[in-house]
């Protein structure tokens, strides 16, 4: 029986910014952003989105009311939680609408959890061929205005359903995975922002990558040719360029510039939208299959998860007969083209408006056009909200 993802849905909030403007009010050239670093746009959440509200808004999208009587787990992987004790997956439990029977959960290792939940829901649905596992992974990425990383922030949530004869790809049984303690990127407890070491923690990205990369050639016999492209986590996207090309010259140069048009329709959502830590991965995965148009049904794709810290886990994903027919396909250019652009100033706001800490607060949910919003905060309680 194989058993892997049945259906994938994404959600990000409705305002960006443009690269170019966030260079120029940051006194950089426009092409260290759009090349040097691989970001054109970023994705700017409202005070009325949080991880759970993103998260909630990825899944309903995807789900029949059959999915909701049927999950078993909802698996919530995030490094913005907004608790430190309830889970998001609980939220989002109700919010959806899912059965009262299901597990929930929520999972933290920087940007690598969803990879963790994702292989998890292989292996439960594996024991129990009849499940259906839900796994969310949403974040805000925050490094801060004026920092090194603002150019690499972002938000949004990509929900997937894992079940057995899955309809887009399947979980192959061959991950390789590692960890390591390193300080690289953190979040301490009392900030709301990453802090980050960015160029060694690049470095890390790609000594993990290349390390798993050997461990997966040598316990499997497999090599650059077997896939038809490789997957990335992308804090950037210009990281996941780097990574690809340390190993490039394992391969012919027409089979070199194969993978790098497929690599260019992977990050081709995640240019526009920016980091989203544990989500990233798979946005990626995403933009291969909806943008790659040479992709085939029994075609295998390596994904690679990086979470700083640090935790990478490298494994291979085969495309199924129908793969188009588990995603929703215009979902992801009508949310780009609805989306509204913020000056940089109205950005800095937003990113200032943010809720933190739990002080009574009423939020202004009538500019956010989402289903699931975060209304504010009443005697320490968050307050989500249906609006249609
Ligand atoms: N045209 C084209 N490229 C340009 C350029 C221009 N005018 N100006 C600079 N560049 C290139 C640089 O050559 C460099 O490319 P390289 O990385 O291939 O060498 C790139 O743009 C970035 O320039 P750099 O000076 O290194 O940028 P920075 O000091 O601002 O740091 C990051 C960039 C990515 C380290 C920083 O944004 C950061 O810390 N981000 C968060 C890191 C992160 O997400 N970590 C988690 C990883 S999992």
């Amino acid at each position: 029986m194989q058993v892997g993802i049945d259906k994938m849905s994404f959600f990000s909030p409705q305002h960006y910014i443009d690269m170019v403007d966030l260079a120029h009010a940051r006194g950089e050239e426009p092409d260290k952003y759009l090349i040097g670093i691989g970001q054109t746009q970023q994705a700017v959440a409202p005070a009325t989105q949080d991880v759970v509200t993103m998260g909630a808004n990825a899944a309903d999208q995807m789900l029949t009311q059959t999915d909701r009587e049927e999950i078993e787990e909802v698996i919530f992987a995030t490094e913005s939680g907004v608790d430190q004790s309830k889970s998001a997956a609980v939220y989002v439990q109700k919010l959806l609408g899912i059965n009262r029977y299901a597990r929930t959960i929520e999972l933290k290792q920087a940007c690598y959890s969803g990879t963790y939940g994702l292989m998890q829901a292989r292996d439960y649905v594996t024991l129990h061929p009849e499940a259906k596992v839900l796994v969310i992974a949403s974040d805000i990425a925050r490094y801060g205005l004026n920092t090194g990383g603002e150019v690499t922030q972002g938000a949004g949530a990509v929900a997937m359903l894992v079940t057995a004869n899955p309809t887009i790809a399947t979980l192959n049984q061959d991950s390789v995975f590692m960890s390591d303690e390193i300080m690289d990127f953190w979040r301490p407890n009392d900030s709301s922002t990453a802090v980050v070491d960015g160029k060694f923690s690049a470095n890390i990205y790609r000594d993990f990558f290349k390390e798993l990369w050997d461990r997966y050639r040598a316990q499997t016999s497999r090599d650059l040719n077997s896939f038809k492209a490789l997957v990335f986590h992308l804090p950037f996207t210009k990281m996941g360029l780097k990574a690809l090309r340390d190993v490039l010259p394992e391969v012919s140069e027409e089979k070199q510039n194969a993978l790098l048009t497929s690599f260019e329709a992977s990050r081709h959502y995640n240019k526009q939208i920016g980091n989203l830590y544990t989500g990233s991965a798979y946005l990626s995965l995403m933009s291969l299959l909806l943008n790659d148009d040479t992709l085939q049904a029994g075609d295998d794709l390596a994904l690679f998860s990086y979470g700083s810290g640090a935790e990478g886990e490298l494994f291979s994903l085969t495309l199924q007969a129908n793969y188009n027919q588990g995603l929703i396909t215009n979902q992801l250019p009508e949310l780009l083209e609805q989306r509204t652009q913020l000056s940089i100033s109205e950005y800095e706001q937003m990113f200032a408006s943010v809720v933190q800490g739990s002080t009574n607060r009423a939020l202004d949910i009538t500019h956010d056009h989402a289903k699931f919003v975060l209304s504010g905060v009443q005697d320490q309680k968050r307050q989500y909200v249906e609006q249609f």
